[in-house]
């Protein structure tokens, strides 16, 4: 669909803000006379696209900046499926130097461990167990502007390294989880989050695929497995317990811990408030249907481990509480606070926590100050388009214990986008989108209009405001993952994940991006930037 075209979605999300800033195209002057700006809105939407490409608005271009199986020292290679990204930089006085941390969420074997889908799981080496244990969890690598003014990778600074699925992580909790004060590896990385003190959140989603889940049902309990498990437990008999967490990690050091009181599921992403008296406030989602949306808020300042934490009940406008001291449900179904963690999603049923379309990432608007959170899609329940809640706590306080909700931008059509997944907002305040139509659903029914997936961009201020703009397209059966701004905005680093992913196989590609030819497709980290985004970043 042509975006000039396009019936434009009101952004009401919006409307009741007043703004400390002047519309930027149009200005009214105080005898209400309409006078041009001298500066024009400087992106347009580009049309849909189905093209093997990271298909840019003008102006604006990309540098691949790393991809799957790059060196990043003399011991140590970038990982595959690459999601979220953050930019740390070590000193807020020099922006264009720091760690860039990167998930690494799922892999596919074919390209990985030369295992097929389809293969006995009974073959599968230990050779290429480990293989495929090293390409997930997460990356830490130097980055810095060089003379031309691009970034690069700065292979074998002492602080490059890499966390695997062997990587020995411990619990930051007093109790053992499932008898081990450590668990080996993270993996299924998702999305994430960074701190106020400059660590990374980092959210193990769909742990199940690989060493299956433990269900629990009349007393007793056994494991099972989802049909695209990797066998891992074949070699490495790992309890599905030590995963499903989110990660904090030093950039610095890469010293981690899986933080349990934030409780255990398919944790998309992890997105930190701090209030004035320094507690913290973690909203957090769990991205599967009719799952439910968490927020952490600590008892003490700055701690991730002692503090209560609540599930939403959006018909009533609820935090109910998950503590096991205060809650007579929660006490008659299990056996104290630690299995209440562990098994986060039955408890959030037995206290009312409310089903959601899949709750993907969450990001706090920074001139509003609602929680938006993006509900993907619920196909068994006829959600195939998706849609973002916002939630306004009462009296504008993230320890709020109610709130009011609402849609915020429904995907169709008319707004362009299909079931949105990743948010950032830019230091100007403005919204970017990306979308998660799965590889397999794109350019079917009822996804013909939306074209691969994307990036969207919703302005903040001027005449385009509230308007959704698609800013990219992705390559053939890839996701666009993990938008982070660098500290000026002036370059957007974004994950291509999974081109290629149905290719049939390593003959018959569905993508050769981004090196084009015959070439395998590698899951990679752009940095994008041009004059269109140096403009953006002058409004507003
Ligand atoms: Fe890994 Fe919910 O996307
Ligand atoms: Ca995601
Ligand atoms: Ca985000
Ligand atoms: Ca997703």
């Amino acid at each position: 669909m042509n975006p000039s075209r396009r019936k434009f979605l009101q952004f009401l999300g919006r409307t009741s803000v007043v703004l400390g800033s002047t519309p930027l195209l149009l200005s009214t002057t105080s005898c209400n006379e309409v006078v041009a700006s001298e500066k024009p809105f400087p992106f347009k939407g580009i049309p849909h696209s189905l093209a093997d490409d990271l298909v840019l608005a003008d102006g604006l271009t990309y540098d691949v900046l790393i991809s799957w199986d790059d060196p990043i020292s003399s011991t140590d290679r970038f990982g595959f499926n690459n999601d979220f990204t953050a930019f740390i930089p070590f000193d807020t006085k020099q922006p264009n130097d720091g760690m860039l941390w990167v998930n690494h969420e799922y892999l596919n074997a074919m390209f990985v461990s030369q295992f097929n889908f389809g293969d006995d799981i009974n073959k599968k080496t230990n050779e290429q167990v480990q293989k495929e244990m090293y390409s997930v969890g997460g990356t830490l690598v130097r980055i810095m502007k060089n003379s031309n003014h691009k970034w690069q990778v700065v292979q074998e600074d002492h602080r490059n390294r890499r966390l695997t699925g062997q990587t020995m992580i411990p619990f930051a909790w007093p109790l053992p989880i499932d008898g081990a004060t450590e668990a080996m590896g993270t993996f299924a990385n998702c999305s994430g989050g960074v701190t106020p003190w400059g660590t990374i959140l980092t959210c193990e989603e769909n742990y199940d695929s690989f060493y299956g889940e433990t269900v629990h049902e009349n007393g007793t309990s056994k494991r099972i497995f989802n049909s695209y498990y990797y066998g891992w437990d074949k070699h490495y008999n790992n309890p599905p317990e030590h995963y499903g967490w989110v990660v904090e990690v030093n950039p610095l050091t890469g010293q981690a811990r899986k933080l349990v009181a934030l409780g255990r599921c398919a944790h998309e992403c992890a997105t930190m408030h701090q209030t004035s008296d320094g507690r913290l406030v973690v909203y957090t989602g769990d991205d599967s249907n009719d799952e439910c949306l968490y927020k952490f808020i600590s008892s003490k300042p700055g701690s991730l481990e002692e503090g209560i934490l609540y599930v939403a009940n959006t018909e009533k406008g609820e935090w109910i509480s998950l503590d096991y001291a205060s809650q007579p449900a929660l006490q008659e179904n299990f056996s104290d606070q630690t299995e209440v963690l562990v098994r986060l999603r039955e408890a959030a049923k037995i206290v009312g926590g409310t089903p959601l379309n899949r709750p993907e990432d969450i990001e706090i608007d920074p001139i509003t100050g609602h929680v938006l959170i993006s509900l993907t899609n619920n196909k068994p329940k006829g959600d195939y388009l998706g849609s973002i809640l916002k939630i306004e706590e009462d009296n504008a306080d993230k320890t709020s214990l109610t709130f009011k909700s609402d849609i915020f931008l429904a995907g169709g059509e008319e707004t362009g986008f299909a079931c949105p997944d990743n948010m950032a907002f830019d230091p100007k305040g403005n919204l970017w989108i990306t979308s998660d139509i799965s590889g397999s659903a794109v350019g079917k029914s009822p996804y013909e209009a939306f074209g691969n997936n994307g990036l969207f961009l919703v302005p903040a201020h001027g005449p385009d405001k509230g308007k959704v703009l698609q800013i990219a397209s992705a390559p053939v059966d890839a996701e666009l993952t993990g938008p982070y701004f660098a500290p000026d905005g002036k370059t957007l680093f974004l994950s291509v994940q999974h081109p290629g992913e149905n290719s049939k196989s390593m003959t018959e590609l569905s993508s050769n991006w981004p090196n084009g030819g015959d070439e395998i497709p590698r899951p990679s980290v752009v940095a994008i930037s041009g004059a269109a985004l140096d403009a953006l970043m002058e409004l507003g």
